[in-house]
């Protein structure tokens, strides 16, 4: 196992100028992993040196005029946090900067719940299979939240083993299934692709735990040679509460156009998913796989129509 100094090497490099406050003075290294559109993604600590974290920063888009980019960014901020609150069933710390989860219109303090799916519908539905929220500001465009190990999806896919068709059904089907109990649990992803659903390695419950207190990891998920591992989801900046038919199948969409257009080799397969995703969602599921041919109608019309 490598050690924390090889994960975090002692920082002798500045802090990158896009960090915002207080991470651009902090002594815990912040390594960028991503850099989307909107947001630069970072690995670094919170609170402890031993707590692995993602940093996810929203910085400032000059061409956006400044009320308008101030406001988007607050509403992406918070929606991944409410929504990640509610599905974790975890508080978060405010204190290094962050704060809690505040409707600011109100200056109340929200509890996770609240619109869309009904209070309390679905809190901690999710815990373990999104990041528990450790921290936000959205003044300044940030959210801290837990480190989830492993690949993403589709770098799993891609560096799949191809003679084994049986471990991507299994794969395709575990994503079914943790996507029917998200829309059981009352929110719509809104951005689902490969890119934001993660394989982490399973940890047994047989699993040891070292002197450091760090548990000790089984399964193949998460280093890239193979497609076993728990499921995460992440990315929920675009998330709605929403118990709706017609979202809900226009979020299966959206994963289905983006599985097909990133694994055309394995686009046949998809419909593992939504048979996974409909014995996970009940009777409700039904209605949704209905909805999504309709859904499917309208976008080859789209199409034709140019
Ligand atoms: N909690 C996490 N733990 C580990 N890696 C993460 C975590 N969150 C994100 N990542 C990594 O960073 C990448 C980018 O993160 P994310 O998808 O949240 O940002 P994005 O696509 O740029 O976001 P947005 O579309 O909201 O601008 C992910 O594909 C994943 O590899
Ligand atoms: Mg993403």
């Amino acid at each position: 196992m490598a050690s924390s100094q090889e994960d975090h090497p002692l920082q002798t490099q500045p802090q990158p100028r896009t960090l915002p406050p207080p991470f651009n003075t902090s002594p815990a290294p912040c390594v960028l992993i991503a850099q989307g559109a909107e947001s630069l993604l970072y690995r670094t600590t919170f609170l402890t040196p031993t707590q692995p974290a993602a940093l996810k920063v929203r910085p400032e888009k000059k061409w956006r005029h400044p009320t308008l980019d101030k406001r988007l960014t607050r509403q992406r901020v918070l929606a991944e946090a409410r929504v990640l609150v509610k599905l974790s069933g975890e508080g978060i710390v405010a204190g290094g900067g962050g704060r809690k989860v505040k409707d600011p219109k109100k200056g109340k303090e929200k509890e996770s719940g609240g619109d869309g799916g009904g209070e309390g519908v679905g809190v901690g539905a999710l815990r373990g299979v999104v990041p528990a929220v450790l921290g936000l500001d959205w003044e300044r465009g940030w959210i801290v939240m837990e480190w989830i190990e492993g690949v993403t999806v589709k770098q799993a896919i891609y560096a799949r083993d191809l003679a084994d068709e049986a471990a991507l059904k299994g794969l395709l089907r575990r994503i079914g299934g943790v996507v029917g109990l998200l829309h059981k649990a009352g929110v719509v992803h809104g951005d689902l692709t490969t890119s934001n659903v993660m394989l982490r390695p399973t940890v047994s419950s047989s699993s040891t735990t070292t002197e450091e207190g760090e548990k000790t990891k089984v399964g193949d998920g998460g280093d890239g040679a193979g497609l076993d591992g728990d499921i995460a989801l992440i990315d929920f900046g675009l998330a709605t509460q929403s118990i709706s038919d017609e979202d809900r199948a226009v979020d299966l969409y959206v994963l289905e156009r983006a599985f097909g257009s990133t694994h055309p080799k394995e686009e046949g397969l998809f419909g593992e998913v939504l048979e996974a995703y409909g014995e996970s969602m009940g009777k409700g599921g039904k209605v949704v796989l209905r909805r999504l041919e309709d859904v499917r109608m309208r976008g080859r019309k789209k199409s034709m129509i140019g």
